[in-house]
């Protein structure tokens, strides 16, 4: 298998994903998107793969986000399609009928809160830090955040992230339910790969029909991911989006107006 921003390795039966692009520290461009739409393609077919583990190159970052330079200059109609492709992709993820955990190794932000929170649980190091920062930069949560942040910790907390794009690290996030264990870094696969191997023994199809139970509680909330798509969109048509992308390139704070 082979990808040209994803690094992959299979260990006893286990498909491990490293997002690979540690220069911006793992950030969602659309070929990242595009291969792990491929790759999750080949978890669903593979019988060998039994389960997945996605990780971040590097001790710094799982994901910072969406790659906010491809961001510049879309027009609402792009973005309602960037973030439905997102929201696509991460919904596979999400319906893999093998068990995904999201080995958090660092930063995940925005688009990488998102990811982790796509898979099935999450292992987070010592140094994770989790938040929705899409609001610093006049725009926001566009890859199903709005529904899987509330699903996860409830709408309180969800509601206090999205607004203030406030972070918080693992311990926290272990705190507020949206992380199973807190490990050092260097125990972070192992722990992952030892909760797996113990999945490995019980029947396929039995773990593939929990999980899909499991994520019946959320059928009926297609809905959501469609006004968090058109509301994402509706961002872009704005001066404070176009201001704060462009404070981000320029690496400055950004100035907004409300328009
Ligand atoms: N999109 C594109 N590039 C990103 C990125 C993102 N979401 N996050 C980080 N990068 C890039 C930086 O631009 C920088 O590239 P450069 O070296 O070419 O300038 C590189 O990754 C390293 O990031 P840097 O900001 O220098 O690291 P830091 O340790 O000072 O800060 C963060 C780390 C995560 C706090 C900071 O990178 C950040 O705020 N990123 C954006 C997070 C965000 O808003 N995500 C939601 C996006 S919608």
């Amino acid at each position: 298998m082979s990808f040209q921003t994803l690094f992959t390795k299979m260990e006893d039966h286990t498909l491990i994903i490293t997002i690979n692009r540690p220069e911006k520290l793992n950030a969602l461009n659309s070929q990242v998107m595009a291969d792990l739409d491929a790759v999750f393609d080949r978890v669903y077919k593979f019988p060998e793969i039994r389960s997945v583990v996605l990780t971040g190159a590097g001790l710094k970052s799982f994901v910072a986000g969406a790659d906010i330079k491809e961001f510049e200059s879309l027009t609402k109609e792009q973005a309602i399609a960037v973030a439905q492709k997102g929201q696509a992709v991460f919904s596979k993820i999400e319906k893999s009928p093998k068990p995904v955990i999201a080995c958090v190794n660092g930063f995940a932000l925005g688009g990488g809160c998102e990811l982790a929170m796509s898979c099935h649980f999450v292992i987070a190091s010592e140094s994770a830090v989790f938040g929705q920062p899409e609001v610093n930069i006049g725009i926001m949560v566009g890859y199903g955040g709005s529904q899987r942040l509330t699903q996860r910790v409830g709408k309180g907390r969800a509601m206090e992230l999205i607004i203030t794009g406030k972070t918080i690290n693992a311990t926290q996030a272990m705190n507020y339910g949206l992380v199973n264990y807190v490990v050092p870094q260097t125990e972070l696969l192992d722990k992952a790969l030892s909760i797996l191997r113990v999945s490995h023994e019980k029947a396929p199809l039995a773990i593939a029909g929990s999980i899909k139970a499991i994520n019946a509680v959320w059928d009926d909330q297609a809905h959501g991911y469609e006004v968090e798509a058109q509301c994402f969109g509706d961002c872009f048509v704005t001066k404070d989006a176009a201001e704060g992308i462009q404070a981000f390139m320029e690496k400055r704070t950004p100035h907004f107006t409300g328009h």
